[in-house]
C-alpha cells in the first residue's frame, strides 16, 4: 500500500514521522509534497527513502492513502486538483470544517476525516476519526490500524467531532497553556523565576500523568494528596468553583469559531 501526505506542515510532518516511527509504512511507501518545496527535501533529509511527487494530482494518482494536511483555506483547491480519485483511494481530510458528504462528492470517492494530534510524533496522543459512507469495512481497518502504531484511535460520530477535537487535538496547546499559568502563579507568589518554576511544574505534570494513566482516578489521586481541612483542599474549592465557566467559555468560543469555517468552506467548495 502506498500512502501519500500533501502538507508538510505541523501535522502533515507529525503525522507521516508518526506513521514511520510506528512503523507501520516503509519510507518507500510514503509520497509527499508541499507548496514549497524545502519541507519535504529536509523531511526526506531526516527519513530516507521517503519519496516527493511533483505535485498534488501526481500524488493522488499514485496512492492508495492521500492524507490532506493542509490549512482549511487551501482544502477547497487541493479537493478540485485531486479530483476525481482513482477507483479504491481513501482521501483522508486532516481537517474537521467540511462535511463528509461535501468532501465525498467532491472527489467522488471514499473519504474519512481525521484530526490528529501533534503529539503524535512521538506516538502518543488520540486520532479521531470519522468515516463517509463510501469508506469500505477494509479501507476503515487499514486507516484505523495505521494510525494505531502512533496514537490511540477513537472512531466518533461526524456531530462529535468538534468537541472532541478541543479535548484532543486543541488539547496540547491548552493543555500547555494552563499548566503555563499555573507555573506563573507559582512565579508571582515564589521567589523563583519562570524556568525554575516551569521545571518544576512540568516534573508534576509528567509524574501525575504517569500516576493516573496507571488506572489511579482522578478522585484518587486527589484524596492522596488532599487531607481533610489541608491546603490543597482550599485550592480545590476555587478550582472546582471557577474552573468549569472558564472551560466551558473556552469550549463555545473555539466551537463557535469551527461552525464559522465550517460555513466558509462549505461555500467556497460549491
Ligand atoms: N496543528 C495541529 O495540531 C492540528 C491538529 C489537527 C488538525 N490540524 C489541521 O491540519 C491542517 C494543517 O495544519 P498545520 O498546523 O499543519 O498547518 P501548517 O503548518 O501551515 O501546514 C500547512 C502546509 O500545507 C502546505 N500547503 C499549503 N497549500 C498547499 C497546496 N495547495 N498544496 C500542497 N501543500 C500546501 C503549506 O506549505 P508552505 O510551506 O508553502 O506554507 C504548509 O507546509 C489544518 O487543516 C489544521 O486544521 C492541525
Amino acid at each position: 500500500m502506498r500512502a501519500g501526505v500533501i502538507g508538510l506542515g505541523n501535522m502533515g510532518s507529525a503525522l507521516a514521522a508518526g506513521l514511520l516511527n510506528g512503523e507501520t509504512l516503509k519510507p518507500e511507501q510514503l509520497l509527499l509534497v508541499n507548496r514549497s518545496s524545502e519541507k519535504v527535501e529536509a523531511f526526506r533529509l531526516r527519513y530516507p527513502g521517503v519519496r516527493a511527487a511533483r505535485n498534488n494530482k501526481e500524488l493522488a494518482e499514485s496512492c492508495e492513502i492521500i492524507f490532506v494536511c493542509t490549512r482549511s483555506g487551501e482544502v477547497p483547491a487541493v479537493l478540485r486538483e485531486i479530483s476525481p480519485v482513482r477507483h479504491g483511494a481513501h482521501v483522508i481530510m486532516v481537517n474537521a470544517g467540511l462535511d463528509l458528504s461535501a468532501i465525498e462528492s467532491a472527489c467522488q470517492g471514499a473519504a474519512s476525516k481525521l484530526i490528529p494530534s501533534v503529539t503524535m510524533e512521538i506516538g502518543r496522543g488520540v486520532s479521531l476519526v470519522c468515516h463517509g459512507k463510501n469508506v469500505s469495512a477494509a479501507q476503515k481497518a487499514d486507516l484505523e490500524m495505521m494510525l494505531g502504531s502512533a496514537s490511540m484511535v477513537k472512531v466518533v460520530p461526524e456531530g462529535d467531532l468538534n468537541a472532541a477535537t478541543e479535548l484532543t487535538s486543541c488539547g496540547p496547546a491548552l493543555m500547555a497553556e494552563m499548566m503555563h499559568q499555573f507555573s506563573m502563579a507559582g512565579v508571582r507568589h515564589g521567589g523563583f523565576d519562570e524556568d525554575e518554576a516551569w521545571a518544576m511544574v512540568l516534573e508534576t505534570l509528567v509524574g501525575t500523568a504517569l500516576t493516573l494513566e496507571k488506572g489511579v482516578t482522578v478522585e484518587d489521586i486527589k484524596g492522596r494528596v488532599a487531607t481533610k481541612g489541608g491546603i490543597t483542599e482550599q485550592g480545590l474549592k476555587v478550582l472546582t468553583a471557577e474552573l468549569p465557566a472558564v472551560m466551558d467559555h473556552m469550549m463555545m468560543v473555539t466551537m463557535a469559531k469551527q461552525a464559522s469555517v465550517h460555513g466558509e468552506l462549505t461555500k467556497r467548495l460549491v
